[in-house]
């Protein structure tokens, strides 16, 4: 079992991009999920900063942990250290008592505490609040939680987004943010050896991080000069720094009509796009509503999973487009912008 620590403050939608990489992911406190198995895939989560192997759970109380490290069977060797967190300061728990009582609980057991370069990392995760209810995250049933985590350092997510929209090469008003552009690919099912489709690509936020997630990439978008700068953003930043995707990710960006896409049957795994926000599209021809259905109908033409991101809720025309609506997520962005996320499945 995994303890998977969360971050941002929207907890089912942290979980739910969680279960792109683990396993039965179910909410059990304000910024903690249990997961049956964590794989690989952490590296990539946007909102899960890492996964845990288990040690075990207690109340959000010191002697509690204390007491359940002194029981716990240790199959480690090498050197250690304990790092704690009062998650969102939910707890009265002081992280540096539990550092030292729990690192003395090691010591007893006789490990070397290594602070600067351990082999191993105990991290005793306390949090204590309401569970968010939520129909597409399993536990997330509104209850209280007083929860010690207590789990060793399995897999810690990169974190390794693209500079901010506005420190990148080609740049236009409205682009999201990294962070929320690397979960919705995540959440549509970018992943290496797999295909992630934006039909409206604008400056490429989404792709660069389908790039950088090592997804190989198809982009249009109505305006040249997107197309342009989206190429130009992908050969800049949808890579991560460290090469460890190996070479930059396939890609090909191309001007076109998100509802009558150049794009055969099937050609993609997952699509996502991120609709024009206000009454009209801003490339003329189509009115909102026309496009996001045409693009709907297009996106599960080409794909079996999509994202789409929007300034209100297009849950009726994705339905009637053939999708099913896994989950749904309004996420605050500012005073006058919450961003509708739905996340559809090919009926
Ligand atoms: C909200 S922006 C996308 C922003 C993008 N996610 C980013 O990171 O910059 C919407 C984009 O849809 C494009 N667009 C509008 N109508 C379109 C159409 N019929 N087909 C393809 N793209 C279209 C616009 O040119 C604009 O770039």
């Amino acid at each position: 079992m995994y303890w998977l620590e969360l971050a941002g403050e929207e907890d089912a939608f942290a979980a739910y991009e969680a279960a792109t990489a683990a396993a039965g992911v179910e909410l059990i406190a304000p910024g903690i999920a249990r997961a049956g198995h964590a794989g690989d895939g952490v590296r990539r989560l946007a909102y899960t900063r890492a996964a845990h192997e288990a040690v075990g759970r207690t109340d959000a109380d010191l002697d509690a942990a204390v007491a359940l490290l002194e029981a716990a069977g240790i199959d480690r060797e090498g050197s250690v250290a304990v790092r704690a967190r009062n998650v969102r300061a939910t707890t009265e728990v002081s992280t540096s008592a539990a550092e030292r009582e729990l690192g003395g609980v090691l010591v007893d057991r006789g490990f070397e505490v290594d602070l600067d370069d351990p082999d191993h990392v105990l991290r005793a995760l306390f949090a204590a609040g309401d569970r968010p209810a939520h129909d597409a995250v399993a536990g997330a049933d509104g209850e209280s939680g007083s929860v010690c985590a207590l789990g060793w350092v399995d897999t810690e997510a990169a974190r390794d987004f693209s500079p901010k929209p506005t420190e990148r090469s080609f740049f236009q008003p409205g682009s999201m943010a990294p962070i929320d552009a690397r979960a919705y690919v995540n959440v549509a099912g970018a992943a290496p050896g797999r295909t992630l489709l934006d039909p409206m690509c604008g400056t490429g936020g989404l792709l660069v991080e389908g790039g950088r997630v090592g997804a190989d990439l198809l982009g249009t978008d109505a305006q040249r000069k997107m197309v342009r700068g989206t190429r130009e953003n992908l050969r800049a930043h949808g890579h991560a720094d460290d090469g460890e995707n190996g070479d930059s990710p396939a890609f090909e960006v191309a001007r076109g009509d998100a509802t009558a896409l150049p794009i055969r049957d099937d050609a993609a795994d997952a699509v996502a796009f991120d609709a024009p926000y206000g009454r009209q599209s801003k490339v003329a021809r189509h009115e909102l509503a026309d496009l996001v259905e045409g693009a709907l109908a297009e996106a599960a033409r080409v794909a079996p999973r999509a994202v789409v991101v929007a300034d209100r809720d297009w849950r009726g025309p994705a339905q009637a487009a053939g999708w099913r609506v896994d989950a749904r997520f309004e996420r605050r962005v500012h005073r006058s912008l919450t961003r509708h996320v739905l996340a559809l499945r090919r009926e």
